[in-house]
This record gives C-alpha cells, structure tokens and sequence, in this order.
C-alpha cells in the first residue's frame, strides 16, 4: 500500500488499526514527525497532538497551534523505558517501581530533565514530564519515529481534550498534517500526574490511573491541594503550570452543583425553571440515575453513578455536545470522588471555572 499526502491547507485523517496499526501508515506519519511536522494520534487517555520532542522549533510550533501558553510545557512520550534514562538527571527508586507497575499506562512522572532536553521542550523548568502510553499506534509511532515525542491533548487551548478523531479535526483541521484514527479512546480523561522530584512524591493532576492504585505501590503519595481544590489556584502555588489555565471549558457558561443526590436533583431543578423563565437554553448534564426527572432544552448522562470509569470515558465527549446545541447555560451533577471520581470532578470544577454551588 503507498500512501500519498497531497500538499494544500487540509489536515488528512488516516483511519488506522488501533491494535495492529499499518506499518505504512505509521511511516507516513513517523516521517512527518521526523521532518518538524505535527501529527495527532490516539492514547488510551486522549488524542495526542505530537511532535519531535527534541527539535525546539517543532515544539515551539505546536504552542502555537494549540494557542497553549509558553509557561505550560508537554509530556514526552517514550516508547521504551530505556529512554528515560537519557532524558533525566537520575531515575530514582520509587520511579522504576512504578514504571514497572504501571507503564504502560496512564501515569506520567515528573523527573529532574537531562541537558539533552532543549527549554522550549519544558518550559524553561529544570524537571520534565514522561508517560509511556498503552496503545499499540501511539507506541508504534514513537518507536517509527525514533525519537520522544512530545505531546499535549490535540485540542484548543481551554478546550475539553479530544476522545475521538473527529473532536482533534473539529478543533485542528488546516492547522496539523496528519490525524491518526484509531477510534475513541478507552480512558477518556488525562494521564495522572506525579512529581517525583519532590519529597514526599505529589500527585498533581488526578488522571486514569487512580490515587488508591497509586497508594498501593507508593504508600507514601501525596495529593497536591490543587488536585481537591473548590476555588481557582494562585499563580505562585502551582508546580504544575497547567493548574493555573483555563480548561476544559464548553462554550456555555457552567454551574456544577455538589452535595447529596436528591439536594442536587432539587438544586438543578429550581435554577433549571428559573433560568428558562429568563428565556435561556438550559442544559442538564446528569447521570444515567437522575437523567429521566429533568426537563430542560437538553439532557443529556454522562453514565451511571455507580460506573464513573464510563463517566470520565463520556465527560469530554458531551461536554463538547453541548456546543453542538447551543445552550446558555450547564446544569452539571457532581460525582463521587472515589476512584476516577477525582479526576472526573477535577475536570467538572475546572470546566465550571469553579461555579460551584454546594447544596
Ligand atoms: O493523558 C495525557 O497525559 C495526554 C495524552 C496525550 O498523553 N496528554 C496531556 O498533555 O494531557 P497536556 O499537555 O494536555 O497536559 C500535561 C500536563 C499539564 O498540566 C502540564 O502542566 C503538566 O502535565 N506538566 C508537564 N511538564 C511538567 C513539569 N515538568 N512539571 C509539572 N507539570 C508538568
Ligand atoms: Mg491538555
């Protein structure tokens, strides 16, 4: 099979094989990460929007296209554990345990970098962040490509982050080469973040491998009070640069109400009537258990209550749909905050920009 990328202002999309890629596929989108291009392709968290790690004005290019803010630097996405060794100062004991546990997986480690990284790839910071993804394309490509690529989520800056190639395209179509799609992703929330820089070892973003599993190897992990936090955090107390911008944000403005079930059913109903007695488009983001006792102009579930691994694998998904039916307002449910419940609210608190009405 020759596959052939005509030249013009379109983004291509490659539907690949997402447990045995096409080796020809993979080339095509190897070389163009080879060559300071930028490609997107699947984790089993969320899309990827890749680039040569080590080639500074490729990296600096992808800022650009995401309109990501410089401060905020990506994760480099190894194919092999061998190739931390030459990206950080030192792998310490703690690491190794849990790369061993974990990669690949969802759980990206924070290292103090090597000089073989260039700044723009960080940031500036003298630590660097790392994830071997578990998924045979984004592993396939790394390894075609033969070089760490760096990679944040393949959406818009403040944008929730893409779980289908569509989502990556309705973001960046004419702005990248290439989508690689390999069909949604399994996860469908972000890596879990780890500072192991720092004593004891900080959790900073809550992600797809849970803080409970964590514990189980690493007894003495920490949780950053970002990673819980009800209100917006200040510049100067992120060590995570990503804590401080804009996320994950539908285009309407948002309200997350948190408390009891039958509080929030009673909470969401009474600001429902209210502001569609204001003549706004209302949208209840519920759960499988409440979805039927709403009305609103739209309702829509993002799972069962008593699944909130298919919740976060929803959440991006539909809070992109409300764009779709243009509503004024969200009415969104709170979860429970166990498993990936923290993430799943991290996200839901990030997205509401911190309206949170405690009932
Ligand atoms: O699941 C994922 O992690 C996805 C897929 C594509 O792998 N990637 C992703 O990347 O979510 P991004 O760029 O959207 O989020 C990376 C997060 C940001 O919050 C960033 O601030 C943090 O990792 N980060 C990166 N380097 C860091 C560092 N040296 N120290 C602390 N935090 C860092
Ligand atoms: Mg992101």
């Amino acid at each position: 099979m020759i596959i052939k990328l005509v030249g013009g202002s379109k983004t291509v999309i490659l539907e690949v094989n997402s447990v045995n890629p096409e080796a020809e596929k993979i080339r095509v989108a190897a070389k163009i990460i080879q060559e300071g291009g930028l490609v997107a392709f699947p984790t089993e968290t969320v899309y990827g929007l890749g680039a040569n790690a080590l080639n500074s004005t490729t990296v600096l290019a992808l800022f650009k296209t995401k309109n990501r803010p410089l401060d905020n630097p990506p994760i480099l996405h190894i194919a092999d554990t061998c190739q931390v060794y030459q990206l950080v100062q030192e792998v310490p004991k703690n690491a190794e345990l849990l790369m061993k546990h974990f990669w690949p997986g969802p759980l990206t480690l924070i290292f103090k970098r090597s000089e073989t990284i260039h700044k723009e790839s960080v940031a500036g910071l003298d630590t660097v962040a790392i994830r071997m993804p578990n998924h045979n394309v984004a592993l396939s490509l790394i390894k075609q490509s033969g070089t760490p690529i760096a990679a944040p989520s393949a959406n818009l800056s403040g944008k929730p982050s893409p779980t289908t190639a569509q989502h990556v395209y309705d973001d960046l179509n004419g702005k990248i080469d290439v989508i690689l799609d390999g069909g949604p992703t399994s996860i469908g929330v972000e890596s879990t973040v780890l500072d192991l820089s720092v004593d004891p070892p900080l959790l900073l973003r809550p992600g797809g491998t849970t803080f409970e599993n964590i514990k189980t190897v690493l007894p003495t992990v920490v949780l950053h009070s970002f990673v819980t936090s009800e209100q917006d955090v200040k510049v100067e107390c992120a060590r995570s640069p990503g804590m401080m911008h804009k996320h994950y944000a539908p285009n309407a403005e948002m309200l997350l109400v948190e408390g009891t079930v039958q509080a929030i059913i009673s909470k969401i109903t009474t600001l429902s009537e209210q502001y569609s007695g204001e003549g706004k488009k209302v949208g209840i983001l519920a759960t499988d258990e409440t979805q039927k006792g709403y009305s609103a102009h739209v309702v829509k579930s993002m799972g069962s209550r008593f699944d909130l691994d298919m919740v976060a694998k929803e959440l991006f998904k539909v809070l992109r749909e409300f764009n779709e039916n243009s509503v004024d307002v969200i009415l969104a449910e709170s979860v429970p905050l166990d498993g990936m419940g923290l993430a799943v609210m991290n996200r839901l608190r990030k997205a509401s920009n911190y309206h949170i009405i405690k009932v």
